[in-house]
This record gives C-alpha cells, structure tokens and sequence, in this order.
C-alpha cells in the first residue's frame, strides 16, 4: 500500500499577510500540515499541485518553506499559475529531484515508490493559462514510454479539460487534446491529478480517470451558468488521498481538514460487552471478505 496525499493551491503570502486581504491562507497550509502528519498511517509521499505562493514572490517562498518544513512524508512540488518558475526552483533546489537549472520547464519523475510519480509543469510565464507545447508533450511520452508496466500517477496543475466554471476554464490549458492522446495510448495511468479550480471534481478522460483536488485555502464557488462567476467561497478546506491498493488501483478519498465537524462513533451507546463483540463480527466479515473477494483471483471463465 502507499498513500499519497495532493494538496493543491496554498497560495502562500509573505509573513503576517492575508490573500486577497481576507485569507489566512499561511495558516490554513499549516493547519493542513498538521492534519496530514496526524493521519494514521500516515502518507508516504505529498505532492502539492501548484500555486504554491499567490504572486511568486520570494519572500512567499520563504514562507512556504518554512510551512511545509514541518510535514513529516517528503513534498514534490510543481508550479502554478500564481507561481514563478525560476523563483520556485531556486527555492526547492536543495530538494533533490527538481530537473537542472538550464531545463526550459519543471518537469520530473519519482521512481522510488511502488507508484511512479510524474510532475509536469503546465505554466507559461506572465499568464494565467496553461500549456502543453510540443516539447511538454514529447517529454512526457518519452518518460511514460521508459517505463510501460509502472503504474504512474501524473500531476499537473491546469487540468486538461474543460470543467464547466466558464470563468476558470478561460484560463484553462492549451494542448489538453493532444496530452490526451499521448495518456491513452499509455496504460499504465492510474490517475492524472490537478489542481486550479479549488474545487473537487473528476471524470474519465484518455481512458484514465483525471481530477482536481479542492484548495487547503478558500474555494471557488460552484458557478455552471454563463455568468461572471469570480466568486470564491469558503467552503470546507480539504486534501485528496489517494490510496494505492495494488488489488483494485488508486482509490481516492476527500479529507477534509480541520473544522468543527462532528465526529460519533456508531457504539457510543453500546456497553463493553456489545462493543467488543460487534468489533470482533465485523473484523471477521472484513476477513472473509478479503479472502473471497477483495483479494481472490478473478476468473476468466474459462
Ligand atoms: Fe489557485
Ligand atoms: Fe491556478
């Protein structure tokens, strides 16, 4: 098993600041730090899917730094929109498996998990789109096209689909199409996860399934008319946890961090006795379960 878990859009500001004057997006990257470092078990690896910082500021760096210093899994890191390539690389330079100083994007694949990571880099300096040009393309087919049996996770921070939140696909990516075609004819993917639009959603797409994670800031408000939309929202904050089960693939989980969320157990009424009991029934059903189903070969029927 492995777990990964995305954090998306932080939108880190300099020390004591707030984004857009009324987001303590430092504070709630630190509460989604502390959230993450308290899961049991624990990830073994983040990747956070860019606009790390909110202007690409190196101060904002530093800060960012200083945030995610204290997560206990290693972070992987690729730029967003609200990010500045260079500045961002020169910041994590120490890390270890950003690409050289003179490759033209941040591209990179991590191979020593049991799940092959690959983070691209879908900015395009001094604009709010991204892209997918012909060298971002060749390079991913080559590195997908190096290892065929591995099953890889790609994450990206534009997602390269339209979404449907008009505002946001304007600044949506360029060259999805083609990136679409180069994923279906691998078939190692299991997932493809972005960020962008603060909001969870998902869908099949270059017969994988691609989605995006919901911000650890604010969100963006569901808005599928035509409308201006512009509208964020501060609805729950939350990562994705994306399980690798080498049974069944990647199965993905919502986490949401930190609230006043209330949380029962289903036998808080019931006596030690009772309570004993029923955890001993149920940890034999998941038993039997497991070995008639969860893990039992498939047939081929013949
Ligand atoms: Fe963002
Ligand atoms: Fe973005």
């Amino acid at each position: 098993m492995m777990i990964i878990a995305q954090i998306t859009d932080l939108h880190v500001v300099a020390k004591d600041r707030l984004c857009y004057r009324r987001v303590p997006t430092n504070a709630q990257l630190a509460q989604a730090v502390t959230h993450i470092n308290a899961l049991d078990p624990r990830p073994d690896a983040v990747i956070a899917s860019g606009d790390l910082t909110d202007h690409g500021r190196e101060a904002e760096y530093e800060m960012l730094r200083e945030i995610l210093a204290k997560l206990i899994p290693p972070v992987f890191v690729i730029p967003g929109n609200h990010d500045q390539r260079e500045v961002l690389r020169q910041a994590f330079a120490s890390a270890g498996y950003m690409p050289a100083p003179d490759a033209p994007f941040m591209n990179y694949a991590i191979e020593q998990f049991p799940i092959r990571l690959i983070g691209l880099d879908t900015t395009v300096s001094g604009h709010h789109h991204g892209m997918m040009c012909e060298d971002r393309l060749r390079w991913l087919d080559r590195t997908l096209g190096a290892r065929p049996d591995a099953a890889t996770l790609i994450f990206m921070h534009h997602p390269p689909f339209r979404t449907g939140i008009q505002w946001m696909d304007a600044s949506g990516l360029h060259g999805g199409r083609k990136m679409q075609e180069i994923v279906a004819r691998h078939r190692q993917i299991v997932r493809v996860a972005c960020g962008h639009i603060h909001r969870p959603i998902h869908l099949v797409w270059g017969g994988t399934i691609a989605s995006v994670a919901p911000s650890t800031c604010h969100q963006v408000a569901l808005d599928l008319s035509a409308g201006d939309g512009f509208g964020f929202i501060m609805e729950p904050r939350a990562i994705q946890l994306h399980v690798w089960d080498p049974g069944y693939g990647l199965v993905s989980h919502l986490s949401y961090v930190r609230g006043d969320y209330e949380s029962v157990s289903m036998l808080s009424g019931a006596t030690d006795e009772v309570r004993s009991e029923v955890i001993t029934q149920n940890r034999r059903d998941y038993a039997e379960l497991c070995r008639t189903e969860y893990d039992a070969k498939v047939s081929d029927g013949r």
